[in-house]
């Protein structure tokens, strides 16, 4: 229910909606099959001032926030879910460098970010440290004229498109998650290279490659934030205002699916009526569009927490982008099966949105770690709950 949005967002998502009907569903199709990078598409939102939103109005943004964000990423993703993320991924990105960047940082990075004009990637994960990101193996070496990082990056998205990266290294190995600095690195770098591009089974639009560094001098300025030591932090922070964007990515799949879903239903006809006619079909239908509405109030509710800069987010980022991400994976899956066999094949546009879909399951932290970090939160409301229920453990039945 678009009117419950605040007049500015609504005025966000009505700008992405042109964008997503003229410029990203008529190649979504074609640039899934090729892998071309969807500059056309990155070329409108500039023009329609959609870049960067989020970056605050003294460094060239709009100060949006992350619900503005969500609703541009959702608008996106209802036609190619690839396109989505080549988007919200400048988000990942620039969010290291808007929390935790200095002024001389901000300045020099943010407007270009903001503007659209240069696109910004993340370098967090390694091929041995995913899930475990706090066990990285990149190191960063401190001399006289700066800092030289060694290691490779796995899993950059946008990596060959971007031209600004925030890479995760140690500064202090023995320091464990309290050792790793962030750096902001600038193609071009000596030392830093693009490595190969991994084949994926859906954002096929979208480049997703390995980051290599081979004593890659950086300047004693592209410590993030000019301070050793605070990278994991930064990163996890960071993960927490991206996931909603993940999330929000999920919902517009699940809701793309689901609008084509009920084209193709009310069109098909067998038995001599629209199979949407049938009701073990509308239920289907119904479940779907269920899923899809109680997503995106979690999704909503927790960019608007964010947004109001309520403390201990981690956990409503989590329960979002777990519950929009599998409700897209079901929405996309049932879809298909709407369709029939032809659900199952190329020359419709359904099978895409279950490819695009799988990924919002695993990246920016699998389900699994986000269920980690759900329980880690309630184990620390133990205490606050056995504060208010006065009921001691003799009290509950005893066999
Ligand atoms: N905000 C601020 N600080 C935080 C934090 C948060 N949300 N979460 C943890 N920290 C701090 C802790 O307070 C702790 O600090 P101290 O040492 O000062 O006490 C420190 O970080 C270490 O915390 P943990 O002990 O909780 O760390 P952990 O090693 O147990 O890991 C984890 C926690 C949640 C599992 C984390 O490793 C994690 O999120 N893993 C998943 C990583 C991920 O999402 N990777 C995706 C990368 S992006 C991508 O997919 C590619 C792309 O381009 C799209």
């Amino acid at each position: 229910m678009k009117e419950l949005l605040p007049a500015r967002t609504q005025e966000y998502q009505a700008r992405a909606r042109e964008v997503t009907e003229k410029y990203v569903r008529p190649v979504a199709a074609e640039l899934d099959r090729s892998g071309e990078y969807p500059w056309s598409v990155i070329q409108a939102l500039r023009e329609y001032n959609l870049m960067g939103i989020w970056i605050p109005e003294e460094y060239g943004g709009d100060g949006a926030g992350v619900l503005d964000m969500c609703v541009v990423v959702e608008e996106i993703s209802r036609a190619c879910g690839g396109m989505g993320v080549a988007y919200a991924v400048n988000a990942l990105g620039s969010f290291p460098i808007v929390l935790g960047g200095t002024e001389e940082q901000k300045r020099r990075h943010l407007p270009a970010i903001a503007k659209g004009e240069k696109l910004i990637a993340f370098g967090l994960s390694e091929k041995a440290s995913g899930s475990d990101a706090g066990s990285l193996r990149a190191r960063a070496v401190h001399n006289v004229y700066g800092w030289i990082i060694n290691g490779d990056k796995k899993w950059t998205t946008n990596a060959n498109a971007a031209s600004i990266y925030t890479v995760y290294a140690s500064t202090n190995p023995e320091r464990g998650t309290r050792g790793a600095s962030a750096f902001i690195v600038e193609k071009g770098t000596p030392g830093f290279e693009i490595g190969r591009r991994e084949q994926l089974m859906g954002i096929r639009c979208v480049p997703v490659h390995e980051l290599h560094f081979r004593d890659c001098h950086v300047p004693q300025s592209a410590l993030l934030g000019a301070k050793e030591g605070g990278g994991f932090a930064n990163a996890m922070m960071t993960l927490d205002r991206a996931r909603p964007g993940v999330a929000a990515q999920a919902l517009g799949l699940a809701q793309g699916a689901l609008e084509w879903a009920i084209r193709y239903t009310s069109e098909r006809q067998q038995f001599g009526q629209s199979v949407m006619s049938f009701q073990a079909i509308q239920f289907m239908l119904s479940d779907m569009a269920i899923q899809i509405e109680a997503a995106r109030q979690l999704v909503y509710t927790a960019a608007r927490a964010i947004d109001a800069g309520i403390s201990g987010v981690s956990k409503l980022a989590a329960m979002c982008k777990v519950f929009a991400t599998d409700t897209a994976m079901r929405v996309t899956t049932d879809a298909v099966q709407l369709f029939g066999g032809y659900g199952y094949c190329q020359d419709y546009p359904i099978e895409k949105y279950m490819r695009d879909a799988k990924i919002t399951q695993i990246y920016e932290g699998t389900n699994q770690i986000q269920r980690v970090v759900i329980g880690r939160a309630l184990t620390r409301e133990a205490d606050q709950i056995a504060g208010h229920l006065s009921v001691k453990v003799e009290h509950f039945p005893k066999e």
